[in-house]
C-alpha cells in the first residue's frame, strides 16, 4: 500500500478566522479515505484547498512526493487532482453526453477516452439511455451521477467528493456509495467528505475526524465505526 497523497500542516482561513489550523494527513493509492466531521469543522475548506480554489496560509499538499500545493487550480486538475463540482454544477443547457465529453477536455488520447465514456455509462445506465437528453432534465441524484462521469472522464488519480450524498432521496444515497465503492474497485483513489458518517466509514479504508479545524481521529474506518467518541459524536449514540 502506497502513499499518493501527503498533506502537511495545512492551513487555511478566511480573512483572520482560520478554518483549517494545521491538518496533516495520507491518502494510499487505490483506497477510500473518509474526511467526517460535524457542520463548519472545516471539511469543504480542505477540499477547496486541495483543489486550489483557496489559497492556504501554509502548509504543504504532495502528490507523489511533489508539492502541488502552489499550483493554480487547473494545473492542479492536469496533475489529477479532481474534485466532483459542488451542488452538481453542471451545465444544465448541454446534453448529457456533451457534459461527459467536456469532462475528458484536458485528454487527447481519443481511444482512451472512448472506453472511458463507454466505463461511465455501465456505471450509470442512466445517464447513457438519455446521453442526448439537456442535463438540466435530470433529477438531482442524476445530477449528482453526471457530475462525478464528468469527473472520471478527466481520468483523475485523486477523486476529491464533497457530500456526493447530501439531499438525496435513501435509494439515490445507496446508489451513490454503490458506484463510489466500484469506482474504487478500478483502483482509483478517493477523498469523500460526507455528514452520512456511518455509509462513508463502511465504504472507507481510513478515515479522519474533523473538528473546530483540527483532525482529532484516525484510523481504519472500521476502527472508527467501533470508537465510542465517534458513535457519540457522528453516529446517533
Ligand atoms: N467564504 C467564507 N467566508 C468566511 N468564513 C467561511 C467561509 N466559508 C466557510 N467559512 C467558515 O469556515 C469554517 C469551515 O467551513 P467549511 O464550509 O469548510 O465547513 P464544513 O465542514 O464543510 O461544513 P458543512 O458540513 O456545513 O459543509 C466555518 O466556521 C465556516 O463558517
Ligand atoms: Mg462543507
Amino acid at each position: 500500500m502506497s502513499e499518493i497523497l501527503r498533506i502537511r500542516d495545512l492551513a487555511v482561513s478566511y480573512g483572520h478566522i482560520e478554518a483549517v489550523k494545521g491538518i496533516s494527513l495520507s491518502l494510499n493509492e487505490g483506497e477510500i479515505t473518509a474526511l467526517v466531521g460535524a457542520n463548519g469543522a472545516g471539511k469543504s475548506t480542505t477540499l477547496l484547498a486541495l483543489s486550489g480554489l483557496l489559497k492556504a496560509a501554509r502548509g504543504e499538499v504532495l502528490l507523489d512526493g511533489e508539492d502541488v500545493g502552489k499550483l493554480r487550480a487547473h494545473q492542479i486538475v492536469r496533475r489529477g487532482i479532481v474534485q466532483v463540482a459542488e451542488g452538481r454544477a453542471i451545465l444544465t443547457t448541454l446534453t448529457i453526453a456533451e457534459n461527459l465529453s467536456l469532462g475528458a477536455y484536458t485528454r487527447s488520447d481519443r481511444a482512451q477516452i472512448a472506453r472511458d465514456l463507454e466505463w461511465v455509462y455501465a456505471l450509470f445506465p442512466v445517464l447513457q439511455s438519455r446521453r442526448a437528453g439537456l442535463a438540466g432534465n435530470l433529477s438531482g441524484g442524476e445530477q449528482q451521477m453526471l457530475a462525478i462521469g464528468r469527473a472520471l472522464m478527466s481520468k483523475p488519480r485523486v477523486l476529491l467528493l464533497d457530500e456526493p450524498s447530501m439531499g438525496l432521496a435513501p435509494l439515490m444515497v445507496q446508489e451513490i456509495f454503490r458506484v463510489l465503492r466500484e469506482i474504487n474497485r478500478t483502483g482509483l483513489t478517493i477523498l469523500l467528505v460526507e455528514q452520512n458518517v456511518r455509509q462513508a466509514l463502511r465504504i472507507s479504508q481510513q478515515g479522519y475526524v474533523l473538528e473546530n479545524g483540527s483532525i482529532v481521529a484516525h484510523d481504519s474506518g472500521a476502527n472508527l465505526l467501533r470508537d465510542p467518541k465517534v458513535i457519540d459524536a457522528y453516529l446517533g449514540g
